[in-house]
Formats: structure tokens, sequence, C-alpha cells
């Protein structure tokens, strides 16, 4: 939820301190700040008023409040609509699946689910809607009393014009004597209205003093000039303007409208402690008696932006207590409050503020919710040891980025290693006849041990192949038998599983024929589909030779979530054993994006089961998530959508594992689940973030969906609803 970093949240929020400092402001004035100089509150004030009209805050602390509410992955239809647009997709074509991983077909299908995301929750199942509706009424608010305060303000001055006057020539120089004497620089315009009462002054750029048509005598109208003349050198009308600002802002703020009333009442006293220094002690009286004068006859003004002499009967009494009073305010005093004041409004509208960010609490948020002790359990487990009766846990892993943290991160949770690149066919025989087996061995030596199981990756493959391995028929099938047996005989004592062939079908596979789905490029383009049966058939004798009958060989392919390609794989993996040749294993290499339907996923894995005595492997799993444009990170609902996914397939996984775990024996299945990398940005699809744990190691959320999908789904009957 986004509530407190939006706009709205900004005004909300800084509505709360602030309002904070307005009442710590009105409790100092009425006890400490009451013997100090209205000047020194005035300014208070104005620092209030500004931090309620500028919401920024230089150095917040964030506070995080959880909320609850539904987010994204927390709405069945939607996962439901995923789902849908995933397999419309599959139907469309799953040969376009291959080349789409990541691209922006993927991308579209995923924004228009989130486009239709964003609609749900606008219509009330995210915060989107009622925050909407919340910053209208707030809008319709602030332009309201913008409008009644302008209007108000514009119609006085309508009023006053049509109906004013010049002032004699005698109130002029009246005006210049005072002007003079209490040192005001700015030129200031007179008027006589007579509908008017009590002397006012308007104008923030271009002061007018206007005043009542009746004649006063020669005293009480230099005190009503000098208080207003000293009215415009303090400034006075800016503070009034800043805070009916501050009053459009925060127009449901009942303390705003207590600050504003303060404000008038303060400059009066202000303005009133002003004029008194410019008279002498007999003056003084003349002065208190000039505002009884003034306040018998008249109401205030109709606008408030304006400073009227008289300012309504809230302050009269006080006014006139403090024109008798003769003590001097006590300096000392203010400024120690001035200290403590500073401090504290300091504290609410700037340097040491803070910020409350709400969040939504969804699935994983819940998750995450119950105590960090629960994160942390799940932190110290390895994910091998979460699963060490269920299957393996697997990573792919390099020669050259196995050192340091990654290192330590890669064997604390992972107990099978897939070579992502070192076996490949290019790295180990790049010149025909000389074998390089030096990363491979590195690799091995570094990790192979107790309880860990090194997976070879991969013979035959029309990918990071030298060009020279396919020449005539014979020269093809002698070399690929070489290869095969070649890396057999030098890794496959270490290993625990090989695929012997990968990718052999291309994306347009539909499973009726499956020869006739198979990729017409590298070695079928010189074998044909025989290819498929030499590689397995030689790797068979091989494993047979080293005494290692039970390594497990491997068919590993992409797609196999869609229909066609599963079946075309069944096909081939049911003939050819029929025919003899010992496939032991189909591996699904899971490239998954956010648009992954796990009943596809639950299809396939139901209909290679029916294969007597296979095992099936996920063996490069990564749940990319596409966007239009490759932000730094995952959104925190992107995230919590990855974590959702992989809870779920977890959990589907579990439901199929091999190991004695499983109580459904009937469906032991599943022998390892290998994630294709650690960390996101060493994966290929670094920009889409697909991994546990971030570039930096530290786990994502799709860590701890993984090391406790239970938990993670907990309450949501999600598994259901999206058929795992
Ligand atoms: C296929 C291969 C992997 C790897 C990925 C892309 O899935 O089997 O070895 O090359 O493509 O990185």
């Amino acid at each position: 939820m986004e509530l407190a970093s939006s706009f709205l949240g900004k005004i909300l929020y800084n509505s709360l301190i602030m309002s904070m400092a307005i009442l710590l402001m009105a409790a100092l004035s009425r006890t400490l700040l009451r013997k100090t100089s209205p000047r020194i509150r005035m300014a208070c004030w104005l620092v209030i008023a500004l931090g309620f009209v500028v919401p920024v805050r230089p150095l917040p602390y964030v506070v995080t409040v959880p909320v609850a509410e539904s987010p994204i992955l927390n709405d069945a239809a939607f996962l439901e609509g995923l789902s849908t647009a995933r397999s419309m997709e599959s139907m469309e074509g799953a040969n376009q699946r291959r080349d789409a991983l990541g691209d922006a077909e993927d991308g579209s299908l995923w924004e228009d689910s989130f486009a239709s995301f964003q609609t749900a929750s606008a219509g009330g199942k995210g915060t989107i809607g009622y925050e909407g509706v919340l910053t209208c009424i707030w809008a319709m608010g602030f332009l309201v009393t913008l409008m009644v305060y302008s209007v108000k303000h514009w119609m006085f001055l309508r009023m006053v014009r049509r109906w004013g006057r010049p002032v004699d020539d005698g109130v002029v120089e009246r005006m210049r004597e005072v002007g003079r004497k209490v040192g005001l620089r700015r030129r200031v315009h007179l008027l006589a209205s007579p509908v008017i009462t009590t002397p006012i002054m308007i104008g923030m750029f271009r002061p007018w003093i206007i005043l009542p048509v009746d004649t006063v005598t020669d005293d009480k109208l230099r005190y009503v000039l000098m208080h207003e003349a000293l009215h415009v050198k303090c400034g006075d009308i800016w503070v009034k303007g800043l805070s009916l600002l501050a009053l459009a802002f925060h127009w449901f703020n009942p303390l705003v409208y207590l600050m504003n009333r303060t404000i008038v009442t303060e400059s009066e006293y202000a303005c009133d402690l002003s004029v008194l220094r410019h008279l002498d002690e007999g003056e003084r009286f003349g002065y208190g008696e000039t505002l009884l004068f003034v306040a018998k006859r008249g109401r205030r003004a109709e606008t408030l932006l304006s400073t009227s002499f008289h300012s309504g009967r809230d302050g009269l009494k006080r006014r006139l207590k403090n024109i008798m009073d003769y003590s001097t305010p006590k300096r000392w005093l203010a400024r120690s409050c001035i200290a403590v004041l500073v401090v504290g409004l300091f504290s609410a509208i700037g340097l040491t503020g803070f910020r409350i960010e709400t969040k939504s609490v969804g699935v994983k948020d819940r998750f995450m919710a119950t105590p960090s002790s629960r994160q942390d359990e799940l932190w110290q487990i390895g994910l091998k040891d979460v699963y060490k009766d269920y299957f393996m846990v697997g990573t792919a892993v390099n020669s050259w980025t196995l050192q340091g943290e990654l290192l330590d991160l890669t064997t604390k949770h992972f107990n099978a290693f897939t070579f992502e690149n070192d076996m490949k066919p290019d790295q180990v025989q790049g010149k025909e006849g000389e074998f390089d087996y030096e990363r491979v061995d590195k690799v091995t030596e570094l990790l192979n041990g107790n309880g860990v199981h090194m997976v070879g990756h991969s013979l035959a493959w029309h990918q990071q192949t030298p060009q020279w391995m396919w020449g005539s028929r014979v020269k093809a099938k002698e070399r690929l038998e070489s290869h095969v047996e070649n890396v057999l005989r030098h890794v496959g004592r270490d290993m625990v599983a090989i695929d012997v062939v990968n990718e052999a079908f291309g994306s347009a596979a539909v499973g009726d024929d499956w020869r006739m789905d198979l990729r017409t490029e590298g070695w079928y383009s010189v074998l044909g589909s025989d290819f498929v049966e030499i590689a397995f058939r030689k790797a068979d004798e091989v494993r047979q030779a080293i005494g290692r009958p039970d390594l497990k060989l491997y068919y590993n392919e992409y797609g196999l979530e869609y229909e066609g390609k599963a079946k075309a794989v069944y096909n081939m993996v049911k003939e050819l054993r029929q025919k003899g040749v010992a496939i032991d294993g189909i591996g699904m290499q899971g490239h998954f994006d956010q648009n992954v339907s796990v009943l596809e996923v639950k299809r396939s894995l139901d209909l290679f089961h029916t294969i007597p005595d296979i095992e099936v492997s996920i063996t490069e799993l990564d749940v990319a998530i596409t966007r239009s444009e490759h932000a730094e990170q995952l959104s925190p609902k992107e995230e919590e959508m990855q974590g959702l996914l992989y809870a779920k397939l977890f959990s589907l996984f579990r439901q199929y594992a091999k190991g004695s775990a499983n109580p459904d024996e009937s469906k032991r299945l599943i022998a390892r689940v290998t994630l294709w990398g650690v960390t996101d940005d060493g994966s290929w699809r670094a920009e889409n973030h697909p991994l546990l744990f971030g570039g930096d190691g530290e786990p994502k959320q799709a860590y701890y969906a993984v090391a406790d999908p239970d938990g993670y789904l907990a309450d949501d009957g999600k598994l259901d609803a999206n058929g795992g």
C-alpha cells in the first residue's frame, strides 16, 4: 500500500505531526510563554504554519505499519486470470514459448494481467480505489475552502473600492509622520470607506489602510495609523496568508482553525506591544481608550486576509490588560522557552521528523509478520535440509564464481550441483580429441563430498557445441559416441545424474508424432532422430563399464509445462524405452515466468508419472518477472507474486517428491529440484530477478516461500485455486 508515500498520505501525516506542534505551542503559550514577547510567539506560529504548508521532511525515520488488506496475490480471481492468460498463450502456440522467455510478448501478457489487477483493486480490493476517493474528497475540501476565503476577500475588496473615497490631506500627513516614527519604509495607500467600522489593513504586496469615514480625534487617528503601520512593517499579513493556506490544505483538521484564530489574536497582541514601544506612559492610556472606542462601534473586517485594529472580542480583554501591564517581558524566560520550543518544533517539522509507511499485509506479509524468529529459523536451516527427505535441492554452478560468500551461500542451501557451463561440449572438447576437464574437476573437487551430488550437463545439445562435431553421418556418430564416452569415463563416477540429450525438441512441438517435433539443427541435421538413441545407448554402455549402473541418464527439455511438448517427450521416452534404450529421467527445466500455470506443470507431472519407473527432476528452475522496463529491483508486489509462485511450485513438487517424506507412495516421482543459479545477478535472466537471493545474497520473498511453502500460503487456500 502506497498511501503514506502518496500525496494524500503526506498531507494526513503532516497534519498529524503539525497538530502536535499546535498543541505544544498552545500549552506553552498559556504557561511558560505567557510572559514572553508576542513577537516571539508569532515567529513560532509562522514556523508551524510553514510546517503545515510544506509537507517535506528532510531526514525522515521510516516507521512501517502493516495494514491488512487484500493485495494482488491474495486474489484467486487474479491468479485464475493469470492461468487463463497463460493457457491462451499456450494454445496460441507453444512454439513461441522458447523465444518468448523474457521478451516483450510475455511482458505484455503480464502487463495486461497487471492492468486488470489495478482495475480490480480500483474497484475496492486494494487501496488504490479508496485512496482515490479520499483524495477527491480532500481536493474538493481544499478547493471549497480556498474559494470561500477568496470570494469573501474579493467581495470585500470590491465593496471597499466601490464605496471608498480618498482621505483628507491631514490624514495623509499624519500617516507620513507615523511612518517616520515607526520606521516604515514602504508606501502605504489610504482610503476612507463608509462600509467598515474598524480600521483595517489589506494587501500583501501593496498595503492599503482603510479607515472608517467618521471623524475621530487626532490622537485616536494617530494610534490607529501607528497600529496598522506596524502591522505592515512586521509583515503580519503574510503570516495570516500562510495560515490561511494551511487551513485550505488541512481543512479537515480542527486544530488548524484554532491556529488560525490564535494567529489573528497573537498578531494583535504583538502589534499592540510594538505600538507601546513608541508611546509614552500617558499615551498608553489613550491607546487603550482608542481600542475600546473602536471595539464598541465595530465588528471586525469581513476578510481574514487583513489586519484590523479591532480583531474581535476574543482577545480584547487580554489586549487591554497587556496595554496596562507595565512589566517588561522576561527575557531569560523567553530565551529558555524558545530553546524548548525550537527543539519541539523542529522535531515536528523537519530535522527529526519520521515518516509512517503502511504496507499491505498479504500472503507474504502475514507470513513475514509472524515472529521474525521464524524467518531467522528458516534462514538458519539450509533449503537442502528442509527438503532432505523429499528431494535434492540443487543449483547451477560455474567454476569462476564459486568463492567467498557466494560459495558459503551455495553450500549452505544446496546439495546438488549442475555444471551450468563448464561441462558443455564447447568447454570440454573445443578441438577434436582435446578434452579439457580442468574447470569441471575444480568444481567437483570443491563441492563434491558428503551428502552432495554432482549433476552432469550436457552431452548432446545443439547449442554451445562446436560445429566441427557435425560432419558426415558416419563422423558425427563417431564423434557423438566418443564425446559421450570420454566425458562419462572422466566424470561419471562423481555424478548422480547427467543430461545426456538436451533440448531435442523445438518450440512448436504438438506431440502427435515425436519425430516430427524434433528440431532440425545440430546433431539432428546429420543423424536425424537417431542421435537421441545413439547418445543414450552409448551413455548406458559407459556407465556399466565404469561400474555406475545407478548413474541416472536424463533427457532434459524446456517448456515441458506445455501439453504438446510434454506429449512429444513422453512419446519419445516411452518408445525408446520400449526399444531397450535406457532413459532414467526426464528433466523439466522449469524456466518459468509470472504466467506459469501450476496446473499445467501438474498435468505434465501426471503424464510423465505414467511411464513406469521413470524419475523426473526440475532441472533449471527460475521464475522470471518480466516487465516492460527493467527496474533495479522487483517491486514489493512483484516479489510477493514471485514468492507465491515459488511457494505453489514447491508445494506441488513436494506432493510428487520421490523421497520417503512424501506420504503418497503412488506419487513418488521428483528426485531433484535445481534452481538455475543462486543470486539474481548471476542468472542468465538477471534483469528479471528470477532466483531466491538478491544480488547482495540476501534472501528474497521467494526464499522464504521455498523454505516454508505452507507457511507462505497459510490461510489462503491458494493451492486449490491454482491447481496446486
Ligand atoms: C538451456 C540450457 C542451460 C542454459 C540455459 C540458458 O536451458 O540447458 O544449460 O544454457 O539454456 O542459460
